[in-house]
């Protein structure tokens, strides 16, 4: 099986499959990932067409490094099997990922999975390579996560699908992302992301929000995703280009939390060492810090690598804050 690797997936953009022109401007926008739809966003007559659009697209390339996925059909549908084949034999070397809607059940994930090992096998492509991206969207799903997120090592992502979902459980609102009115107390959707957050996290996947439907409201976008943020979800979808600049600042560390972070690596590294007095539980200025310190900085750290932030301030054990704002070479 081919090794997974971590992609960056602050923001997700949905592109609707039915939409050549779409399909090609979403090449120059600076998101992270690009899913190409063939479900809910393409109506069912124009599928046929999406695919065809889809794989065209793909093929001609212009993505650069964004992750390029496809959402096919859910597997209560006549569609998802022509899906798949269609678009993995037509571009699965130009593809990255397949997500799977309203999924329900971890039997389904190893379908797709014993689909797309077909596939690869009979086309000639690396066996294991393409990815799962895994959206919750009802009850079931919700109860089934764990089993879901351990179905297949394809899964990359656990997706919460908010407008489905609420839906599903007769969540009584409209709006996706808000309270549902008469519920004064809390957050309506809180055990739901962190029920998804924990199956993620405990099967080492990404989790990730889903859609924002007021997109003139950017303030309204932003207020949503940072309540995932603060959680530790990886990134959110994005329906309009005016929501990925919002969805890669909310979901990349802070500049003065990236350099902290990357002062307690540097930091830590050197007072374990045999150089830096092989010490445990050490002071840099005024801040106590250990091995938890340092594994909650790798996470800090490991995001703002991830976006291609550049640190400003550099650890230097002679300094009374241990800061300096040079680099070793240079001071
Ligand atoms: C996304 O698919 C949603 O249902 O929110
Ligand atoms: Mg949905």
């Amino acid at each position: 099986m081919a090794e997974r690797v971590l992609r960056p997936r602050r923001s997700n953009l949905a592109v609707p499959g039915s939409s050549p022109k779409m399909l090609e401007k979403a090449k120059g926008l600076p998101a992270d990932q690009v899913f190409l739809d063939i479900e809910d966003a393409v109506a069912p007559l124009a599928k046929p067409e999406a695919r065809k659009n889809i794989v065209a697209a793909l093929n001609e390339g212009g993505y650069g490094n964004k992750v390029r996925t496809v959402r096919v059909n859910d597997f209560t549908t006549e569609w998802t099997y022509r899906d798949v084949i269609e678009v993995v034999e037509g571009a699965g070397a130009n593809l990255d990922c397949i997500m799977l809607p309203k999924v329900q059940t971890a039997e389904q994930v190893v379908t797709l999975d014993t689909l797309l090992t077909q596939i690869e096998k009979a086309n000639g492509l690396e066996v294991g390579r393409l990815g799962i991206e895994a959206q919750i969207e009802n009850a079931l799903g919700l109860v089934n996560v764990d089993a879901i997120a351990a179905a297949s090592p394809r899964v990359e992502t656990i997706i919460f699908g908010p407008a489905d979902f609420m839906a599903s459980i007769n969540m009584r609102t409209l709006v996706v992302g808000e309270q549902p009115a008469g519920y004064t107390e809390g957050d309506a959707y809180h055990y739901i992301l962190m029920r998804i957050l924990m199956a993620a996290r405990a099967h080492d996947k990404q989790a990730i929000d889903g859609p924002y439907l007021q997109i003139r409201d950017v303030d309204g976008y932003r207020r949503v995703a940072d309540r995932a943020a603060a959680l530790g979800f990886d990134g959110k979808w994005v329906l309009h280009p005016g929501q990925v600049d919002a969805a890669n600042e909310v979901f990349s560390p802070k500049q003065d939390d990236f350099d902290h972070a990357e002062l307690i690596l540097d930091a830590y590294a050197y007072y374990t060492s045999e150089a830096g007095g092989k010490l445990g539980a050490v002071m840099i200025g005024s801040e106590m810090i250990d091995e938890a310190s340092n594994k909650m900085a790798l996470v800090i750290s490991g995001k703002g690598r991830a976006a291609g932030m550049q640190r400003t301030i550099w650890f230097d054990p002679a300094s009374d804050d241990a800061r300096s704002s040079a680099p070793p070479e240079a001071s």
